[in-house]
């Protein structure tokens, strides 16, 4: 039985979404492949009321290079490093690409300062004015989500997730105009933003 409500991941091909089941439902042990026709909705809200749930017997491996969209906003690769590793690796290719990074937040050491414990969870701040300030010429609440994050966490399975805010979420989020030019610049920073993000958990 699976349970919609429930679900927590939704690997997206097209069309079609591949939808893992989550691990505190006990009575759900098939993955289902899960037609989704909300996907294109701006904003990003997968409404799981359209979904028209036809069961699989397997459940494909995740790769790398593959983005998990949460539904909320936000977009996820597994890295195979561990999270500073990871993180390393997001400051040289935004760098690499002209960015400037301007923070580094390493929340779980900061837990730990405050005697705390919270599994390995960074998060860098990055842009560049040329990119971004057209966005917030458009809509200025837009300052509050740039510049860009990518944030990496250690869930409690010990595996590593790059995730980052969705361009076309923050957009709806602020009313930037859907006009032909921010439409342009938000697919070139949803394209861009995914490139760096899998260049930066690509293998060696
Ligand atoms: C999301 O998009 C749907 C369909 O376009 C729309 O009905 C809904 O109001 C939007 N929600 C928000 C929060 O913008
Ligand atoms: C989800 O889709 C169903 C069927 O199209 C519709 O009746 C319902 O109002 C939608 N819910 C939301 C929150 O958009
Ligand atoms: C992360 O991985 C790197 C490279 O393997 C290693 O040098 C470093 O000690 C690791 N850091 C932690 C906190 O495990």
């Amino acid at each position: 039985m699976l349970l919609l409500q429930q679900l927590v991941l939704i690997t997206v091909f097209g069309g079609t979404a591949i939808v893992h089941p989550v691990v505190f439902a006990d009575d759900v042990t098939e993955p289902a492949i899960v037609m989704v026709s909300g996907m294109g909705e701006r904003n990003g809200t997968i409404n799981t009321t359209k979904m028209d749930v036809k069961t699989t017997t397997t459940m494909p491996e995740p790769r790398e290079d593959e983005c998990v969209h949460h539904g909320s906003g936000v977009a996820s690769v597994i890295s195979p490093y561990n999270v500073s590793t990871t993180i390393e690796r997001v400051l040289d290719v935004v760098r690499n690409a002209g960015f400037t990074v301007f923070a580094r937040v390493n929340h779980a050491q900061l837990a730990h300062d405050a005697n705390l414990f919270l599994l390995p969870n960074e998060v860098v701040m990055f842009g560049s004015p040329a990119g971004g300030t057209p966005f917030m010429q458009d809509s200025a609440l837009m300052g509050i989500d740039l510049p860009l994050k990518a944030h990496a966490h250690e869930d409690t399975d010990g595996v590593v997730h790059l995730s980052w805010n969705e361009p076309s979420y923050m957009t709806t989020r602020h009313g930037v105009s859907a006009d032909d030019a921010m439409e342009s610049r938000t697919t070139r920073m949803t394209v861009m933003l995914e490139q760096l993000m899998n260049e930066a958990v690509k293998g060696e």
